[in-house]
């Protein structure tokens, strides 16, 4: 708990550690009321240290100092300073041997970071800070040590002890209790520490590597879950060997393990040779689990692999690094993913997720560069613009060098940092010095916060055959941010002539080599480019591939945005025109007169989209998807949610009506026979054949009803069960919903992963999920505050996608969470923190509103005892 106001951390503020540590002895005596931990660090001074002389100091948090010990010899309570949060030893010598013993409560440790107890198993979560709570030591990333680890515990009750890297002993002990030791020959930086004990059923596989090392995988989790472990144990093989094709990475360990644990504040932990998943991140079924929640696992199981290289052997030199291993190892595991599905699907997916979340984070008072200049709390800077804009941010170097020049460069960094702890810089100097270009203006991606706008105008000019594109960027002020400097933005663009073929790109001055598609490199505020020989006035295909993270304001007409949703080569491009055009529709309606006329080329577009079975289904299906309340307010300036809400829903029903019979017809062909299956065309095909059910029941159709109820219960899989409910939900018949709620509840009520979709389902929906509901759902049976699953399929989704609830006109959506925030903020700051997100861009709404929730900021604020997780997001957003 906090005593003072929280200290902010420069990164220009950076030296290198005074002391290190080559190798770190622990042992953990485990009992139910609590853990001894004895720790041995061989350390030395660091020779690069200008501190040859000062007293050591380690971290530490809320940890019960027994005992210490310099060289053998018991230190008395005048040798060392215990500050709790900081343990000092004066007068130590070049290398000695300190040894520190501590008691730590893991049974009441609810914030869920260093040693905790989840479903009665022991497991730990160190990133970012965590292992200050285990035990006194240099906490951060470049104090790279071997471990080695021995677990005791009771025999019976916890039968498997894991750790990082090869079992190396075991035996019994007295009392029933047994011991088991672990070695890992990588040094590690502490935030990759882990460990399990508990009673765990173990699935074995093994991978045999390129080189012919056969590796021992090992997935654990509790005994219910044995049938829910495979499609994890195979998307691990797919990443493994992926990682060796395409970026010549093998694993360097003899085991690789797994653990589920129900109890963790994010998705999984990398840490070495021991991932540790929330078990809603990778525990899955046909019965139990969406399409979606299937590809997520994929994508996570990969990217906590990836980190291995991208992470672990080259690891951060500070925090303020963070991106170096999460954006790269994001970018990783997108190509991934793009590998194994449909590539066009998942760059939507991705920038879909960018354009609604991280741009409103760019946008509002917790905006950062993609490396943060200063940070109070590490933890509230895992962040959308660290993942999600740093992945881009590697994207735009891998489209600027090419596939093979980005191979080289990655080879390079990894040889030459192998073991290190580095920054960004050296990331991109390694991919500048194996490609021969030069990043330097582009460096200023990781420095300047805020997302690029560019404003684009075009001329053509018939009787000479010139077409000029004119592009102006312009970058947003920010926090502590004003008159940016220009940045290196890659620009791809096609021009499409009027039977929708590319044209040839010739730029004035240029000789005949013509592409159809190319990337021009924007470097200063302003750029004129002049195309020669165009014979027709063409249609610009824009920013193609979302080649950067980056706005694009220019004024398409209708006919244009229809003729490139059916036109353009490149997929995501067509997917971006059908949703401009959407949201262009959407907009037109806001605060117009209910019988505002709804323009009748949308719901001809989409008709169009649906019967032609020529087209790539998986394209279909996310086009078939309206832009999301979320997107339609972060892109209007002081939002009226309640109008945004009303104009989605009409545009909805509108097109519902319009497309009644093809949607049945959508419905139908998209059957269910045959055994289920993950193929891309299964998968689209549900998708579609649930965004028709949805569709259908949104205008209260008949037929559509007793679809979703016949689909509802004769489904085999969760996909289309949930999918149908999800239906249901979102219609007007209220007794086959509450019903059908009732029977999904009885039917899965012992599984925690499918209680949380049931909860989510609800509190999504205005329908189930106004505050009074969502106030009933915190106090069901299956719901738990000290779950962060739980908390965040109800007051996550609440405030984060049921928006016209949240946004209640009478303020009550944002008192709650505000009283929700101050609750969770004793218990779990991390999770606290994370929720106040939603208030945080008050200064957007319209004044009402926006004062509303800036006094629900306030309330927080003034909480006694703030957590410094929720002073840093709340003090942030009131400030300036
Ligand atoms: N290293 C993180 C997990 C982490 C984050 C631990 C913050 C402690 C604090 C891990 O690699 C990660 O990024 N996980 C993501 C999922 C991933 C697919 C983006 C997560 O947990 O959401
Ligand atoms: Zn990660």
């Amino acid at each position: 708990m906090r005593t003072s106001q929280p200290q902010t951390i420069y990164l220009n503020d950076y030296r290198v550690p005074a002391f290190l540590v080559d190798h770190v002895d622990l042992r953990f005596e485990l009992f139910e009321d609590g853990a001894r931990v004895h720790s041995v660090l061989s350390m030395r001074r660091n020779p690069d240290s200008g501190d040859r002389s000062g007293a050591l100091e380690l971290d530490g948090d809320s940890l019960r100092l027994e005992s210490v010990a310099l060289n053998g010899s018991p230190l008395s309570a005048g040798q060392y300073e215990d500050h709790g949060d900081r343990l000092v030893v004066a007068g130590v010598p070049e290398a000695f041997e300190l040894a520190v013993v501590t008691w730590i409560e893991p049974q009441n440790n609810t914030r869920l970071e260093g040693l905790y107890k989840s479903s009665g198993m022991f497991c730990t979560q160190c990133e970012a800070e965590g292992f200050r709570c285990i035990t006194y030591f240099p906490d951060r990333p470049d104090v790279m040590a071997r471990f080695r680890t021995r677990i005791e515990a009771d025999k019976t009750a916890y039968p498997i002890l894991l750790s990082n890297g090869n079992d190396t002993e075991q035996g019994d002990l007295a009392d029933g209790r047994h011991y088991v030791t672990w070695e890992d020959p990588f040094p590690k930086p502490c935030y990759l520490f882990a460990l399990v004990a508990g009673n765990l059923l173990e699935k074995r596989d093994t991978f045999t590597t390129l080189s012919g090392r056969a590796i021992d995988l090992r997935m654990y989790v509790e005994p219910r879950n044995a049938e829910k472990c495979d499609y994890a144990m195979d998307s691990l093989k797919r990443s493994m060997r992926w990682d060796e094709q395409v970026y010549g990475r093998e694993y360097d360990l003899d085991i690789f393990m797994i653990v589920a644990v129900d109890d963790f504040n994010m998705g999984a932990m990398e840490n070495k040779g021991l991932n540790i998943f929330n078990s809603s991140c990778v525990l899955a079924s046909q019965d139990t689990a969406t399409d979606l929640a299937f590809q997520r696992i994929e994508a996570i199981v990969a990217h906590e692999y990836f980190h291995n290289w991208s992470g672990n052997r080259v690891t951060c030199r500070d925090w303020f690094q963070l991106s170096l291993k999460e954006g790269f190892t994001v970018f990783r595991d997108s190509q991934f993913s793009s590998d194994m599905g449909s590539p066009t699907v998942k760059r939507i997916e991705d920038v879909t997720l960018l354009r609604t979340a991280q741009f409103a984070e760019d946008g509002g008072p917790m905006a950062h560069p993609v490396r943060p200049a200063s940070y109070m709390e590490i933890s509230n800077f895992y962040t959308l613009t660290i993942y999600e804009k740093g992945a881009e941010v590697v994207r735009m170097i891998h489209t600027l060098l090419g596939p093979e020049l980005f191979r080289k460069g990655s080879d390079l960094y990894f040889d030459r940092h192998d073991g290190q702890a580095v920054t960004t810089d050296d990331f991109v100097t390694a991919m500048e010095d194996a490609s021969g270009r030069d990043l330097s203006q582009f460096r200023l991606w990781y420095e300047q916060a805020g997302t690029p706008v560019l404003d684009v105008s075009d001329h053509y000019d018939a009787q000479g055959g010139t077409y000029s594109l004119s592009i102006t960027q312009n970058i947003p002020d920010t926090p502590g941010q004003k008159d940016k400097k220009p940045q290196h933005i890659p620009f791809a663009l096609g021009l499409l002539d009027s039977q929708g073929q590319d044209m040839a790109l010739n730029l004035a001055g240029e000789g005949d080599e013509a592409p159809t598609e190319r990337v021009l490199d924007l470097t200063e505020v302003s750029h004129t480019f002049e195309f020669t020989g165009v014979s027709e006035r063409p249609v610009p295909s824009l920013l193609r591939h979302f080649s950067a993270p980056v706005r694009v304001v220019y004024h398409w007409t209708r006919e244009q945005l229809l003729f490139l949703m059916s036109h353009d080569t490149d997929g995501f491009n067509r997917w971006d025109a059908g949703q401009r055009l959407a949201v262009d529709v959407i907009q037109s309606l806001v605060g117009a007169p209910v019988d505002a006329e709804i323009e009748p080329r949308l719901a001809a577009a989409y008709r169009q989209l649906l019967s032609d079975e020529s087209l790539d289904q998986a394209l279909v299906a996310k086009m078939m998807q309206l832009p999301s309340e979320a997107y339609l307010i972060e892109l209007a300036n002081s939002p009226d949610v309640q109008a945004i809400h009303r104009a989605r829903e009409r545009v909805l029903s509108h097109l519902a009506d319009a497309l009644r019979p093809d949607l049945l017809n959508c419905y139908q062909r998209h059957g269910t026979d045959g055994d289920y299956g993950l193929s891309p065309q299964e998968v689209s095909g549900r998708s579609l054949r649930n965004t028709a059910l949805a569709w259908l029941l949104h205008i209260d159709d008949k037929e559509g009803r007793d679809l979703a109820i016949r689909q509802f219960g004769e489904a085999d899989n969760m996909t289309d069960r949930l999918g149908a409910l999800r239906a249901l939900v979102n219609s007007g018949f209220v007794s086959d919903r509450e019903q059908a709620l009732e029977q999904f509840y009885q039917r899965y009520s012992e599984d925690p992963q499918v209680v949380e979709q049931w909860f989510s389902v609800q509190a999504s929906n205005p329908a189930t999920g106004n505050l009074e509901q969502i106030r009933r759902l915190v106090t069901h049976d299956a719901f738990d505050w000290k779950n962060p699953n739980k908390v965040r399929s109800v007051i996550g989704v609440f405030a984060g996608q049921n928006l016209a609830s949240f946004h209640a006109a009478d303020g009550s959506g944002y008192r709650f969470l505000a009283e929700q925030v101050s609750r969770l903020d004793n218990s779990n700051p991390q999770i606290a923190a994370r929720l106040v997100s939603p208030l945080t861009r008050w200064r957007k709404f319209a004044p009402v509103h926006g004062e509303q929730m800036k006094t629900a900021l306030e309330r927080i604020r003034d909480k006694t005892g703030l957590s410094r997780d929720v002073y840093e997001v709340v003090h942030k957003s009131l400030a300036g």
